[in-house]
């Protein structure tokens, strides 16, 4: 029998993969293997500290439902889903196609559809504003009748999935954009808002002295037929948390401008969505 050192563990463990059938899935298991291994040498992980870790993950999973996904959560916080992200559109969005920016925990399917220029607010309060804009290809020709679906937080941060009556949709509402690519609606600003922080992910970030909040921004889905589905955000410029962004999310191609209100005019965002060729 073989006599397992610290370092022989990991070379035993990766050899263990050695019968499995996906070649993607070997590599994958290995690298995390390696890494996780070397991880516990470099801090020297004691057992008190890996049952802690462990405790914390089946916490996790206790307080993970259909409503809240904390291992989402976790993996947003740790700055995973942004690098997944920046990964996953790093070949496709060449030139100056606009940055994707995470989908997030509120996308709902099937908000209702408007008609350009509608108030998507539901009564919601807060100061009115109007997002307009264009969608456009790479070579900057207007894309007609893409599918916009948008979806932000309120005056006071909270989402309708957060309100007291989280079956009725507010904030949020799909749009066609016309013959020369525009789209126009109006709503109330978006504040910053904290993400759940009464979990384990909560006191994860309080632990590492870190605060648990997004900057002000909305949310878009664009698709069109014969373009790449583009998921992406605009954050508001200004906001004290564009640079400290607890889910990293933030970029700043994707920082806009808001135009105050003047006389009867709304406080206006105008931004043009340029998508990228399909490439899948
Ligand atoms: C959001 O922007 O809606 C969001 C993204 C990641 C974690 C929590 C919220
Ligand atoms: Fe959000």
């Amino acid at each position: 029998m073989k006599t397992l050192t610290e370092t022989g563990i990991t070379e035993e463990a990766l050899a263990r993969l050695a019968n499995c059938p996906s070649p993607r899935l070997r590599e994958i298991a290995t690298s995390l293997t390696r890494h996780l291994h070397e991880f516990v040498r470099e801090v020297s992980l004691t057992p008190e500290e890996w049952e802690a870790g462990i405790e914390f993950l089946t916490e996790a999973g206790h307080i993970t439902d259909d409503k809240r996904q904390e291992f989402i959560l976790l993996s947003d916080t740790l700055g995973l889903s942004a690098t997944v992200d920046i990964i996953a559109n790093r070949g496709g969005a060449g030139g100056d196609a606009t940055e994707s920016s995470l989908l997030g925990p509120f996308f709902r399917k099937g908000a209702p559809t408007f008609l350009n220029d509608a108030d998507i607010s539901a009564g919601a309060m807060g100061e009115p504003i109007i997002v307009s804009g264009r969608v456009l290809n790479q070579r900057g020709k207007p894309i007609a009748r893409a599918t916009i679906d948008t979806w932000q937080a309120s005056a006071d941060g909270k989402y309708d999935l957060q309100q007291p009556h989280p079956d009725e949709m507010k904030l949020r509402g799909r749009f066609l954009t016309d013959d020369d690519g525009r789209f126009r609606f109006r709503s109330v600003r978006p504040s910053s808002y904290p993400v759940p922080a009464d979990g384990p992910v909560g006191r994860m970030l309080r632990a590492l002295g870190r605060h648990p909040y997004r900057p002000a921004h909305i949310h878009f889905m664009i698709a069109a037929p014969g373009y790449d589905t583009l998921t992406t955000a605009l954050y508001l410029d200004g906001d004290r948390y564009l640079d400290s962004d607890a889910v990293f999310g933030a970029k700043q191609s994707l920082v806009v401008h808001i135009e105050p209100s003047s006389g009867a005019t709304a406080s206006a965002i105008d931004f043009n969505f340029i998508l990228n060729a399909a490439t899948r």
